[in-house]
């Protein structure tokens, strides 16, 4: 099998975001844009992803760093122009690359496989992604001959009225036999009215000298959105929180009110647990079956519910993990927290985890029962069964042992409630 190499296309400015961090860099639930484009680069199986950077290139290098190499195009002349400036590195490379932009977080990696593998198999020049698309303004279109052959790829700006009505767009998405690909890069000329090099200009190139151009068209939409305006990224936001939520649902999670339900990447939810309305859960978090979260609550991330396990409306949980059964129902933050088995966490408890400096734990037993508005000064421990009284603040290292009920401020240990 050919190999496979990468380049991701990330040195524009983004003019039309107007702001001072590259476009690649805003983040979609809490990720720079392009960490999307370098995971579907890793999945299909790239051997080595380089990324070209060009404004504020070192910010974008440094957020890529350990996962790609960069290519500096000191000048932002077009994405033709962009590829180029990688010639350099694939001198002796002979395999197959795959150019893909650097904006389009939602991009699908079973289509990029997809796009791969026909390559691989047909032996074309060059096999690009194209999708169906109601509307295709600002991307370019596919222009195709009268056997439904490719014939070229023509940009917004450059299509009359008629080609402005196709509705099959450019996804930007290029697999290419890397020695015709760079043979040929270096021949696209500047377009006249952008003054830019135009990688899509390649198509009609590698047909005008007999070499087989093949496309993989998608009905997804959502797969090729480029962010090019912050309308976008909220865009983007929305339709993969669909996506998420949905796919949560068919799994088995009541999503009370999907509008108000936010729910990041890659959180892991088990059955017949209730998400209440207006709910974020951030990225990682974990939460077993039976559970029931919200409303108005937040799940941050390296939180985990065992199964059974509530967590009710305004609280904040970061960082922590609630044992089988555990509650904690009202006005609470609970962080760096190790909360045991059937605990109860009164209304209103907090965890005091930050110091100024460090962050620190508190561990509260199973079955402990935290008296409403107690402030857990870290690291701490209330051991299993232990009671706190209404109020009382436990303070640093003042552990409540097993069973024992402790009052006030600060927290004195009174007298044995439990066993
Ligand atoms: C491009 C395609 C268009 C396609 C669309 C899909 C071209 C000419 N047009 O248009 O057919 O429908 O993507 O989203 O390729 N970049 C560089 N260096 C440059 C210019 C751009 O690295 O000199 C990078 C940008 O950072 C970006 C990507 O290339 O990540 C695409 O550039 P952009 O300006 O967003 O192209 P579009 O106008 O969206
Ligand atoms: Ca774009």
């Amino acid at each position: 099998m050919k190999s496979l190499r990468t380049i991701i296309l990330a040195a524009g400015k983004g003019t039309r975001f107007k702001s001072e961090t590259p476009k690649v860099l805003h983040e979609l639930w809490g990720r720079p844009v392009i960490d999307y484009v370098i995971d579907v680069a890793e999945a299909v199986g790239s051997l080595r992803i380089d990324v070209v950077v060009g404004h504020k290139a070192e910010a974008v290098a440094e957020a890529v760093q350990g996962r790609a190499s960069v290519v500096v195009q000191k000048e932002q002349l077009g994405t033709a122009h962009a590829v180029r400036c990688c010639s350099d590195k694939f001198r002796a490379y002979k395999g197959d690359v795959l150019v893909m932009c650097g904006d389009t977080p939602l991009l699908d990696k079973k289509i990029v496989r997809s796009l791969v593998m026909r390559h691989r198999k047909s032996g074309a020049a060059c096999t690009f992604l194209t999708a169906r698309i109601s509307n295709s303004h600002g991307y370019g279109r596919i222009i195709r001959g009268a056997g439904g052959q490719v014939v070229a790829i023509r940009e917004e700006k450059d299509a009359n009225a008629d080609e402005k009505k196709l509705d099959e767009i450019n996804v930007g998405v290029y697999c290419f036999a890397s020695e015709l690909l760079f043979r040929s890069v270096g021949d696209i000329r500047q377009n006249a009215r952008k003054r830019e090099f135009y990688l899509t200009d390649i198509i009609e190139l590698l047909l005008s000298l007999g070499k087989k151009v093949d496309t993989v068209t998608t009905d997804d939409w959502t797969a090729n959105l480029g962010i090019n305006t912050r309308a976008d990224l909220a865009l983007a936001g929305a339709v993969s929180r669909e996506k998420i939520l949905k796919y949560l649902m068919a799994d088995g999670v009541t999503v009370v009110d999907p509008a108000t339900t936010y729910v990041e990447p890659g959180v892991r939810i088990g059955s017949d647990t209730i998400i209440f309305p207006c709910t974020y859960i951030h990225q990682g978090v974990r939460i077993g079956k039976n559970c029931s979260v919200g409303p108005f609550a937040r799940l941050r991330p390296g939180t985990s519910l065992a199964d059974g396990a509530t967590v009710g409306n305004f609280i904040e949980v970061s960082r922590s993990s609630l044992g089988p059964g555990a509650v904690a129902k009202h006005f609470s933050f609970l962080g760096d927290a190790v909360v045991g088995a059937q605990a109860n966490i009164g209304c209103g408890t907090v965890t005091a985890n930050y110091d100024g400096k460090n962050k620190n734990k508190t561990n509260i037993g199973r079955k402990a029962f935290i008296g409403c508005d107690t402030v857990l000064v870290a690291p701490v421990k209330i051991g299993n069964g232990a009671v706190t009284g209404a109020g009382s603040v436990v303070t640093k290292g003042r552990d409540v042992p097993d069973g024992m009920l402790a009052v006030g401020l600060p927290a004195r240990v009174i007298k044995k409630v439990n066993k």
